[in-house]
C-alpha cells in the first residue's frame, strides 16, 4: 500500500508509551490529523484530536466506522490488552471489508505475550535459547513437582497480569505458596489459572525491540529497563521504573547472536504458523554465562522503554509505522541520535500495589523547558489547567546527553523540578551503565 502524502492516525492506549508515540508522530511531515482514543492523558489531548464513539472491544464496530468516516490511514495499538483481544483482526478491515493499516499483531501473534506457555511452545520449537519451563493446571501438581526439586523456581502467570505476575521467590516454599496464590486464589484473575514454573536464571537483562513486518526484520537500539520498585534492585517487580538506551551491556556480537537465534527463529516460527506479525517484538534477554536466553516476549513497544527510544529516533515516525504496518521494512534506514537518553519514571506512592492518586502535580513545566529534557504523561489528569496524579506511574522523565552521565544528570535535575506527596522515584536508573570504551 502506498502511503499517502498526509497520513491520517488513530492512537490507540493512553500511556507515557503513547504519549511517546504521540510526541514522535506529530513531529511528522506527513502526519495530516492525528486522533486518540485516551484523551484523558494530559500529555496525549495537547497534540491529539479525540473521537466520538465509543472505545470498547464489544462494540469496535463504531470505531470502524469512525475509522472509515475521518479516512483513517494507520492505526497505532500501544498496550498489550487490545492486541490479545483481537483489535488489530478487526480495525484491519473497512466496513466495506477492503484492508486498512494497522501497526500492532493480530489476536494470534500477541498470543507470544498473552499467554507464556504458548510462548515457551513457541520457543521450543525453533530452539531458541530460553529457561527451561513446564506448565501446570492443577495446584496440587505444581507443589508436588516443586516439593521434589532442590533449586529456585521462577513462578510466572501464563496470562497478562500487568506485568506483575512473576514471583522470583527466595525458596519453593515461597514458590508453592505463590503457586496457591495464583491458581487457588486467582490472585491475578483467569491470568493465573495457569502457572508456568520456570528455571531461574542469572545475569543482567537487557530489552531488543525489533520491528517485524512480515518478512523482514529490524533491530532497533538496545535498552535496559529497571523492573524493581527499589534502588539497588530491591523490592516487588513493577512494570518498569526507568531505563536507557542505548545499553551498551550488549556489545556487537551479542546483538548479532540475539538476532540469529531469537528474533530470526521467531519470525520463522510465526511465518510457518500463517502468523502475518505486523508490530513490534520485544524479546526480555538475560545475559547468562551460557549465552543470552529470552525470559518473555512482549507484542508491543516497552513501557519505559519506548521514551528514550523515541526521544533519540531521528528519522520519520510515521514513514516507521507504516512501512511496518505495510511490510516495507526493507526500504527503511532508520536513524537514531547519537545522544544517550535516560528515562526515570516517577510513581505514585503504595505503586505497585496500591497506588494513592489525587495529589496536586507541580513542576512540569519546569522540567520540560529545559534543552534535551521530555516529559510524558502517563497517571496523570488535568483538572482546571493543574495537573492531578491520577495513576501507579504517574510520569516518564527523558534526558539526553552526549554520554550516559550527562543523560542521566540532566533527567535527575528535570525530575528534582517535579512534587507530588509521596513521589516515589528510584535514584539509580543508569547509574553504572556500562559504556564501550
Ligand atoms: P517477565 O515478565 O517474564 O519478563 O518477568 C519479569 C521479571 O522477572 C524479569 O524482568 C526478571 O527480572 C524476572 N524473571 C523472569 N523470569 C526469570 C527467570 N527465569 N530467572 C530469573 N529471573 C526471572
Ligand atoms: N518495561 C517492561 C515492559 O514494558 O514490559
Amino acid at each position: 500500500m502506498k502511503m499517502p502524502t498526509k497520513v491520517n492516525v488513530l492512537l490507540i492506549g493512553g500511556g507515557a508509551r503513547e504519549h511517546a508515540l504521540a510526541v514522535g508522530i506529530s513531529r511528522s511531515n506527513h502526519l495530516g490529523k492525528l486522533f486518540a482514543t485516551d484523551m484523558g492523558n494530559p500529555g496525549i489531548a495537547e497534540i491529539a484530536d479525540p473521537i466520538d464513539v465509543p472505545v470498547l472491544g464489544k462494540e469496535l464496530y463504531r470505531l470502524v466506522q469512525f475509522c472509515d468516516r475521518e479516512s483513517i490511514d494507520l492505526i497505532v495499538i500501544g498496550p498489550e490488552d487490545p492486541l490479545a483481544d483481537g483489535w488489530a483482526d478487526t480495525l484491519s478491515k473497512r466496513a466495506d471489508g477492503s484492508p486498512r493499516l494497522v501497526f500492532g499483531p493480530g489476536a494470534k501473534g500477541a498470543q507470544l505475550e498473552a499467554d507464556k506457555g504458548y510462548a515457551k511452545q513457541m520457543m521450543k520449537a525453533a530452539s531458541i535459547p530460553t529457561a527451561e519451563g513446564r506448565v501446570f493446571s492443577h495446584y496440587e501438581h505444581a507443589e508436588e513437582y516443586l516439593k521434589t526439586r532442590d533449586e529456585i523456581f521462577v513462578i510466572k502467570a501464563t496470562g497478562l497480569a500487568k506485568g506483575k505476575g512473576v514471583i522470583v521467590p527466595k525458596t519453593n516454599e515461597d514458590g508453592i505458596k505463590a503457586v496457591h496464590e495464583m491458581i487457588e486464589k486467582r490472585a491475578f484473575g483467569d491470568a493465573g489459572k495457569q502457572v508456568l514454573l520456570e528455571e531461574k536464571l542469572n545475569g543482567t537483562e537487557v530489552s531488543v525491540l525489533a520491528l517485524l513486518d512480515g518478512h523482514n526484520i529490524l533491530v532497533l537500539p538496545p535498552c535496559q529497563d529497571h523492573k524493581r520498585l527499589s534502588d539497588g534492585d530491591a523490592g516487588p517487580n513493577t512494570g518498569g521504573m526507568g531505563a536507557f538506551c542505548p545499553a551498551e551491556t550488549i556489545d556487537d556480537r551479542t546483538m548479532q547472536q540475539i538476532e540469529s537465534e531469537v528474533l530470526v527463529p521467531i519470525a520463522d516460527v510465526l511465518r510457518r504458523d500463517e502468523i502475518d506479525f505486523k508490530g513490534v517484538l520485544y524479546a526480555g534477554i538475560m545475559l547468562t554465562p551460557a549465552g543470552p536466553k529470552v525470559l518473555e516476549f512482549n507484542v508491543r513497544f516497552g513501557d519505559p522503554e519506548c521514551q528514550p527510544l523515541i526521544t533519540r529516533l531521528e528519522s520519520d515516525l510515521i514513514e516507521l509505522l507504516w512501512a511496518t504496518a505495510s511490510g516495507n521494512l526493507d526500504n527503511v534506514d532508520v536513524k537514531f541520535s547519537t545522544k544517550y537518553s535516560v528515562c526515570l519514571v516517577l510513581a505514585s506512592k503504595g505503586y505497585p500495589e496500591s497506588p494513592e492518586t489525587g495529589f496536586d502535580i507541580t513542576g512540569i513545566e519546569d522540567a520540560q523547558e529545559m534543552d534535551d529534557v521530555e516529559v510524558f504523561h502517563a497517571g496523570t489528569k488535568s483538572i482546571n489547567g493543574n495537573f492531578v496524579t491520577a495513576g501507579g506511574r504517574v510520569l516518564s522523565v527523558c534526558g539526553l546527553g552526549d554520554t550516559m552521565e550527562l543523560a542521566r544528570e540532566r533527567a535527575y535535575e528535570a525530575a528534582s523540578k517535579i512534587h507530588f506527596e509521596g513521589m516515589q522515584l528510584r535514584s539509580d536508573i543508569a547509574l553504572n551503565a556500562p559504556v564501550h570504551s
